[in-house]
Formats: C-alpha cells, sequence, structure tokens
C-alpha cells in the first residue's frame, strides 16, 4: 500500500484529486468508484474547480441506504447530485448508484455487479474509512470476498451517519453496499482518511493483520492501493517515516512534472506521456507526484 501523508486534508485531497484529474485525462471515458461521507466533499469541490471533462465518464457508488428514494435528502443519490453531479458535465446515463428503493435487493445487486463488468471495471475507486475500518458499508465482520448485497448497519455507524438525518433514530438499519471483493477488483484503490478519529481504523488497516474486523485491512491484499492521509489520520502509524521518505525520494520516472503551458510530463514506467489538459488550462500545481505509478 503506498501512503502518502500530508500536513493538511486540503493537501492530501490535492493528491488524490490530481490522480483522477490524470486518470480522466488520460482515458476520458474511465470509471471511477465514488464515495460519500464528510471525508471526499473537499475532493469533489476541488475536482469541480479544475472543470475536468466528464462527458465520458462513468461512475459507481459505493453504497445507498435501504428504503431511501433517490430524492430524499439524506439519501446518497442526493449528496451525489448536490456535491459533484450538479456541478459537472457528466451524463445522467454515465451515473450508477444502488437503489435504495429496489424491490428486488438480491437482483438489483447482481445487476450492479453485472453493468460494473460490462463497464470494463472499476479503474479507480475512492474510498472513506469508517471509525472501525469499514469501507462502503462493508461492516466489521464482513466477509473479504463480497459482493454487492444488503448489511445491516453497526450502531456505531448509525451513529456516525446521524449528522445527515438530524438523529440517530432516523438513519436507516439496511443498506446496499458493493462488496468488498467488487472493490478489490478496481484496478486502483485510493483512499482518503482525515483527523484522529480515523487514526485507529488507518493503523489496524494499514499496519495491522488482514481481519474482517477491520474491513480496509483487505486492502494490503490488494495490488495498488494508496491511502492520502493528513497528520491526524497518520498519527498512530509505526512506519510513518519510511513512507514519507518514500513519497519525498520517488524515482523521477514515478514523478510529474510540474506543468507547463498545460502541458505535463508524467512517466509511465519507460515511457513517457504528454499530457495536455483539454481545455488548454495549466493543471493546478497542488502535487509533483501522483501517487502508485
Ligand atoms: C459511511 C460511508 C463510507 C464512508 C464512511 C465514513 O459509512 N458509507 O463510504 O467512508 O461513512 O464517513 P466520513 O467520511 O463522514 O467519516
Amino acid at each position: 500500500m503506498e501512503i502518502i501523508i500530508q500536513t493538511t486534508p486540503e493537501a492530501a485531497t490535492a493528491v488524490a484529486a490530481r490522480t483522477i484529474a490524470l486518470l480522466v485525462r488520460k482515458k476520458p471515458d474511465a470509471v471511477i468508484g465514488l464515495a460519500t461521507g464528510c471525508t471526499p466533499l473537499l475532493l469533489y469541490r476541488q475536482l469541480i474547480e479544475m472543470k475536468l471533462d466528464w462527458r465520458k465518464v462513468r461512475t459507481f457508488n459505493l453504497d445507498e441506504y435501504v428504503g431511501l428514494a433517490a430524492d430524499h435528502p439524506a439519501s446518497y443519490h442526493s449528496f451525489m447530485a448536490e456535491h459533484l453531479f450538479r456541478h459537472i458535465n457528466i451524463a445522467r446515463k454515465n451515473i450508477h448508484i444502488p437503489d435504495g428503493l429496489t424491490r428486488d435487493v438480491p437482483a438489483f445487486c447482481s445487476r450492479y455487479e453485472k453493468q460494473i463488468k460490462e463497464a470494463g471495471g472499476i479503474d479507480l475507486q475512492l474510498l472513506g474509512i469508517g471509525t472501525d475500518g469499514h469501507i462502503g458499508f462493508n461492516e466489521v465482520t464482513s466477509s473479504l470476498a463480497s459482493r454487492t448485497r444488503i448489511k445491516t448497519l453497526t450502531s456505531q455507524t448509525r451513529l456516525d451517519n446521524a449528522g445527515f438525518f438530524g438523529g440517530e433514530e432516523k438513519v436507516p438499519h439496511h443498506v446496499i453496499t458493493m462488496g468488498i471483493g467488487t472493490i478489490m477488483e478496481a484496478r486502483h484503490c485510493l483512499m482518503l482518511a482525515f483527523g484522529r478519529k480515523k487514526a485507529r481504523a488507518i493503523a489496524g488497516a494499514v499496519e495491522g493483520a488482514v481481519t474482517a474486523m477491520n474491513p480496509a485491512s483487505a486492502l494490503q491484499m490488494h495490488p495498488r492501493t494508496t491511502a492520502c492521509l493528513d497528520e491526524e489520520a497518520a498519527s498512530r502509524l509505526k512506519m510513518s517515516d519510511y513512507y514519507r521518505w518514500v513519497y519525498a525520494n520517488k524515482p523521477d520516472w514515478q514523478k510529474i512534472q510540474p506543468p507547463f503551458n498545460g502541458v505535463g510530463i508524467i512517466s509511465s514506467g519507460r515511457r513517457h506521456k504528454q499530457l495536455l489538459s483539454r481545455n488548454g488550462t495549466s493543471l493546478p500545481a497542488w502535487t509533483a507526484r501522483v501517487p502508485g505509478s
């Protein structure tokens, strides 16, 4: 797992935004797995400011509450519309979010899996992390091989999400979520975590045993996961000095050069690729390095 520790959530988010921007510029019809919660809010704001071309991008959200209509203010449909989709030029037909009102949950879930496969699989899956290490709504003890399915929320997760509903008692008990096995098939997993309350979950996910008691720890078995953390979320990591050194000393061929007149040069293996921003404007110089390359 690649661990990128930045001083602030803004700086850590910028690394993630840059990674997504590069993907969309390189592959305009990229398939991106999206997440909800407070953590990606800043990322969505930065992505909107970057004015990327989303016309051909296809998205699959991780999860949705069972029993909530798409237009319910606390649904993840509403969340995504408000914080990202209505600000970008994505095509409605390219957006996929689990249907909280489906009458046949198992059939819906297999169809969702099939749609992901038909889209060619997920290029990049964005992930937050729960205080107990859950990803998507894969609660602790979820099978590490699980697929999209219904899950029952723990009282901790319902409490953590109570703010979105105006009270814990209003948080639904059931959700539809991509499984850990589904997430593990994404070609790149990009996890964001900020704040001290995520420090224990991050330490377990990165340096603990692979266990269903910390679902994010399954990412240790993923060939390409990048975790973008602020200092507080990284505060319990034993190897943090090592992660910082690695990131600060990447070989040149793994770095992206600062943009010049809208053209950034990124090295990928031995082959240098030119990345030209679509609208001819400069790429924001938020970070000089791309993770996981
Ligand atoms: C919910 C979401 C997860 C998210 C988690 C943490 O459980 N289903 O995808 O990672 O909350 O949320 P926050 O970013 O608000 O801490």
